[in-house]
């Protein structure tokens, strides 16, 4: 019956997301469509310190898709293929763009502030771009992103144990 089965659904996005941290934040590739993502900094600290976008590879291993080369106060852009990163020290963000999206850009991305390539800062959320067009799997793993991060997995669980739970001490 239903609750069972949301139950489970929400055991399987525990067990399946529990390793992935809470600093990541999953979003759907969509093919051909743009992805833009905002990335704030302390402006106090970085202001005048290069930034980049990177992707994370399965191994761990950074590479660096753009990154700016100019510290102005104002505005710095770099771009790089069909990466975009427009830095706005007055705002204290950094805009990313890219254009185009294609099936293989599913992966691991982060807004880092780039001090030296052995001294990163990494910024926000992780962004983590899943292909969700007609693949439950990953519609799910979208889906218990979102509840997870508004953290509700733990509350609804808890509910649905308290009315599951038999009634052991009854009336005597
Ligand atoms: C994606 O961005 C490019 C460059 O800014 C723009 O020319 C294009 O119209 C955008 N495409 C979509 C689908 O928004």
């Amino acid at each position: 019956w239903p609750p069972m089965g949301l139950l489970l659904l929400l055991l399987l996005c525990v067990s399946g997301l529990q390793a992935e941290g809470e600093s990541e934040e999953q979003k759907c590739l969509q093919e051909g469509r743009n992805l833009t993502v905002t990335c704030p900094y302390n402006i106090n600290k970085y202001a005048f310190s290069l930034k980049a976008w990177q992707r994370v590879r399965s191994d761990g291993s950074l590479e660096t898709l753009v990154i700016t080369e100019t510290r102005n106060a104002d505005l710095n852009v770099a771009q790089a293929g069909r990466y975009l990163l427009e830095d706005y020290p007055t705002e204290a963000i950094i805009k990313v763009t890219m254009t185009g999206l294609q099936r293989g850009d599913a992966g691991l991305y982060q807004c880092v502030i780039h001090l030296t390539s052995q001294n990163l800062v990494i910024l926000h959320h992780r962004i983590r771009l899943v292909q969700c067009s007609g693949d439950v799997p990953a519609l799910i793993f979208v889906a218990c992103g979102f509840i997870l991060n508004k953290g509700l997995v733990f509350s609804v669980l808890f509910v649905l144990l308290r009315k599951s739970r038999p009634q052991v001490h009854g009336q005597t």
